[in-house]
């Protein structure tokens, strides 16, 4: 085994910052298997261009043959799998996608990680990990009072993206009880931050408002999430990859719960700081309320408490903060915004938006 790990799906938002601060402060090798789907952007990782340290690997997944040759070939300590389709929108719209990556996808990995993993010493069998990136939106929808989800909460997906995330988890714990799989879950709350695909409600947001773009808030806009900086995501995974028991799953927070209105507030009052424009005044009055998206869940919470006392992780940014950096991050990189708005991407935006008429 070798001082490397093999990524999936790092030219995606967090895959790439995850990356990109992995070769910045550790002396391993980052194979990074990734099909370039809509999501996936090479561009995110550009910086690496030339690094011997960092390979880019277009393909699926699900393709074991091709995930067996790339286990063989570079013998990593580690699989960090962040592949996925992610956007909920888009599980409405078009589901199999979700059931072909997220649920067969993870499958076909986790049979190649064991057959790679079987065949190790037993002190590299010891060594090495399987790490699972998924998300809050498994557990379901919170009324406003209940605590925040810990390890042990029931699963209860509402989305077909949640679903299949769910699905996919089952399978990784699967592959642990069974045959000893050494894996760890995450399971974290709504990201946020550089690299992020304007599909998305904060880089959507922050596009929208800098055009001048009704700003699409769904429902009534009271919905409630728990936003993490990115950079924070990063770190918690690497804790756990470090520090993280075997088996154990472990709850990524940011101790952030916000309305969506109130996070589209935020973005504009920001804006009006960074980009004031004074023949619009507050882009708040851009705010257009929107039909609901189907099954909405209402509230996601996230409780921290585990990785924060066992491993001792803490997020660095406060939302205010983590925001304000996100929105410089974007007015500072209009190259990178025009290199993602292709015709598939507006093609996207006309769909899921022409349909939903103002409130
Ligand atoms: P993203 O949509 O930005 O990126 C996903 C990446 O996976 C893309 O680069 C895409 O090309 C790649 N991919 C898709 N299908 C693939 C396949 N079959 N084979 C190989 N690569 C494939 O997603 P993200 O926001 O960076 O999320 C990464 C992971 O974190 C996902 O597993 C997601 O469920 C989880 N997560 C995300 C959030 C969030 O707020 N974004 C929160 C919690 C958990
Ligand atoms: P999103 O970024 O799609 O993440 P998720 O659904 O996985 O939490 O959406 C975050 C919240 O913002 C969610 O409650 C849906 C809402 N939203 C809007 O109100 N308007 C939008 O245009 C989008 C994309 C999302």
């Amino acid at each position: 085994m070798r001082d490397s790990i093999l990524v999936t799906g790092g030219a995606g938002f967090i895959g790439s910052n995850f990356i990109l601060r992995w070769i910045e402060t550790t002396g391993s090798t980052v194979v990074n298997l990734d099909l370039l789907t809509y999501a996936g952007n090479p561009a995110n990782l550009a910086s690496l261009d030339g690094n011997p340290r960092y390979e880019l690997v277009q393909g699926d997944i699900g393709d074991s043959p091709l995930v067996a040759n790339l286990l063989a070939r570079h013998r990593p300590r580690a699989i960090v799998h962040f592949a996925a389709e992610t956007h909920v929108d888009r599980s409405i719209a078009a589901p199999e996608a979700f059931l072909r990556t997220n649920v067969e996808g993870s499958f076909h990995l986790l049979e190649q990680a064991i057959s790679y993993w079987s065949l190790l010493s037993p002190a590299d069998r010891d060594r090495f990990r399987f790490l699972h990136v998924s998300t809050d939106e498994v557990y379901g929808s919170l009324a406003p009072g209940d605590p925040p989800c810990s390890e042990s909460s029931p699963y209860a997906p509402n989305s077909p993206y949640a679903a299949s995330k769910a699905a996919s988890d089952h399978f990784v714990r699967a592959f642990h009880h069974t045959w000893g799989l050494p894996v760890l879950t995450t399971h974290c709350s709504n990201n946020y931050g550089p690299f992020q695909f304007p599909e998305k409600l904060v880089p959507l947001t922050i596009l929208n408002a800098l055009e001048g773009k009704p700003l699409p808030v769904y429902g009534d806009g009271l919905n409630v999430r728990d936003w993490l900086y990115v950079a924070d995501h990063c770190s918690a995974i690497r804790a756990v990859l470090a520090l993280g028991r075997i088996g154990e799953i472990y709850h990524i927070g940011g101790n952030s719960e916000r309305s969506n209105i109130d996070v589209v507030s935020a973005i504009c009052d920001t804006l009006d700081e960074f980009r004031p424009d004074s023949s619009m005044g507050s882009r708040r009055k851009l705010i257009t309320f929107v039909k609901d998206r189907p099954g909405h869940d209402r509230r996601y919470a996230m409780d921290a408490r585990k990785i924060a006392t066992e491993l001792g992780w803490k997020p660095e940014e406060q939302f205010e903060s983590g925001l304000r950096k996100t929105v410089l991050w974007y007015l500072e990189h209009p190259e990178w915004i025009e290199s993602v708005r292709t015709g598939a991407y507006r093609e996207w935006i006309r769909q899921n938006y022409q349909e939903r008429k103002a409130l």
